[in-house]
């Protein structure tokens, strides 16, 4: 089945599209990426959603307006999709939408806003749309975040068992360094599934870590008066040092401490949070803010990894472009090797995507898509709701066996 991903994440730069040809044979989900196209927001929808992310606030009006606008503007990407590079054909789409609000209080998940009306999107495709995928899992209490632990566990095991790179003898992380960063730790025999049967090792584990890059784009736009919205390759950050004291500061923000299931999101790591940081303390210089808003991200998100042991780290996300940032993250996790998801087939810009792809053929079967040990909801859930397409009721589509691994192959695969 030919399965359209689209994502757009809390950094607003661009709907992600992938498209990926989706198989179960037996257990083992088999994903072959056809390629991804990067579809930029008009620049003032991008304003306009800049503006609606906390701490801004917007009227119903302006919610009304957005939802339509994205779920347009995601039909516009689902079309690039499907015409450039699912070559005219594809058999549902499947769309995280655009996150405005993530409503998290003393550690629970109460609600999540994700906007892009999909009705535009089944409209101008004619496919099925599968969207809204968090919202269910929060309802059965998680975190609806995040949702890669699942592709993550899937794949992560399947690779400890086929590739020996990926050191079977202790967990393999995947890390996402998106505005949000996320880890999923995946203990070699981790039960893949539902803990329905008492799990022998470890469950797999995945929350946000904290930002990514979410605090060093927001002091990239104080720094330049709004010219820029990103420290295109760390070149402001590599012209500074850490500051201690910010820091430390910056650390003893008890997110770090709290134990997972976790999960965050501009509601707290916004411009607003920066300034209040700020506040007191010596002035900071350009680049020295931005090398240790670097540093809190390689630091925040190295010490979990090693906390758990880990062997091998497999990384995506816009931040492993910024080179200040990889080279903070290697020398932060000393032995632990860091690999870029690339590597094992999956674009380091496109994996989300293709995870948007993974959850909407999930939920077109009838599987569960969230993964309770790491969401922290009660039970698995089939999530997400379904827009039908121009066909009209979608029929229901059964799975003999319930995956349990996930393997990437090369588009080359005959049969495609
Ligand atoms: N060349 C680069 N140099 C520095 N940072 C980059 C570069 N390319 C991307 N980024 C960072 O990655 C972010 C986008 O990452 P992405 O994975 O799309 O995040 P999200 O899922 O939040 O949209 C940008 O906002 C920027 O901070
Ligand atoms: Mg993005």
């Amino acid at each position: 089945m030919r399965v359209i991903g689209l994502m757009s994440g809390t950094s607003v730069d661009g709907i992600d599209v992938a498209t990926a040809e989706l198989d179960l044979n037996d257990d083992v989900v088999e994903l072959i990426p056809l390629g991804y196209v990067e579809h930029r927001y008009p620049e003032r929808l991008r304003e306009s959603v800049h503006a609606a992310l906390p701490p801004g606030r917007s009227t119903g009006e302006q919610l009304c307006q957005l939802d339509t606008r994205l779920g347009q503007v995601f039909a516009e990407a689902a079309q690039r999709g499907v015409q450039e590079v699912a070559g005219g054909q594809a058999d549902l789409i499947a769309s995280l939408g655009q996150t405005i609000y993530h409503w998290v209080e003393g550690g629970q998940c109460l609600g999540t806003l994700q906007l892009g009306q999909p009705a535009w999107i089944a409209e101008a495709t004619g496919l099925p749309v599968v969207s809204d995928l968090r919202a269910r899992d929060v309802a059965a209490g998680g975190h609806g975040a995040p949702l890669a632990s699942t592709l993550d566990a899937w794949w992560l095991r399947d690779l400890a068992i086929r590739d020996r790179a990926i050191d079977s003898g202790r967990p393999a992380a995947a890390l996402n360094i998106g505005g949000i960063a996320n880890v999923t730790v995946v203990h070699a025999d981790s039960s893949p599934v539902a803990p329905t049967v008492a799990p022998t090792v470890a469950p797999t584990v995945a929350y946000d870590t904290g930002p990514g890059n979410a605090l060093l784009d927001a002091a990239t736009l104080l720094v330049t008066d709004g010219a820029r919205d990103h420290d295109t390759d760390g070149v402001l950050a590599r012209q500074g040092t850490v500051r201690a004291d910010l820091l430390e500061r910056l650390l003893s923000d008890p997110y770090y401490a709290a134990t997972a299931p976790k999960s965050t999101g501009k509601e707290h790591f916004n411009a607003e949070y920066l300034r209040q940081q700020l506040d007191g303390l010596p002035s900071v210089d350009s680049g020295d803010l931005l090398r240790t808003l670097v540093e809190l991200t390689a630091s925040t998100v190295a010490r979990d990894i090693r906390a758990h042991g880990v062997g091998t780290v497999l990384a995506s996300g816009g931040g492993m472009h910024n080179p200040v940032l990889t080279e903070a993250l290697a020398t932060r996790l000393g032995d632990v090797a860091l690999r870029r998801s690339d590597e094992h087939g999956l674009p380091t810009a496109a994996k989300e995507a293709y995870l948007a792809a993974l959850l909407g053929w999930l939920t077109w079967h009838g599987i569960p898509g969230n993964l309770p040990s790491a969401t922290g909801a009660h039970q698995p859930r089939v999530l997400g709701s379904i827009t039908p397409g121009s066909a009209g009721a979608p029929p229901a589509v059964a799975v003999a066996t319930r995956p349990t691994r996930l393997r990437v192959l090369s588009p080359e695969t005959p049969d495609t």
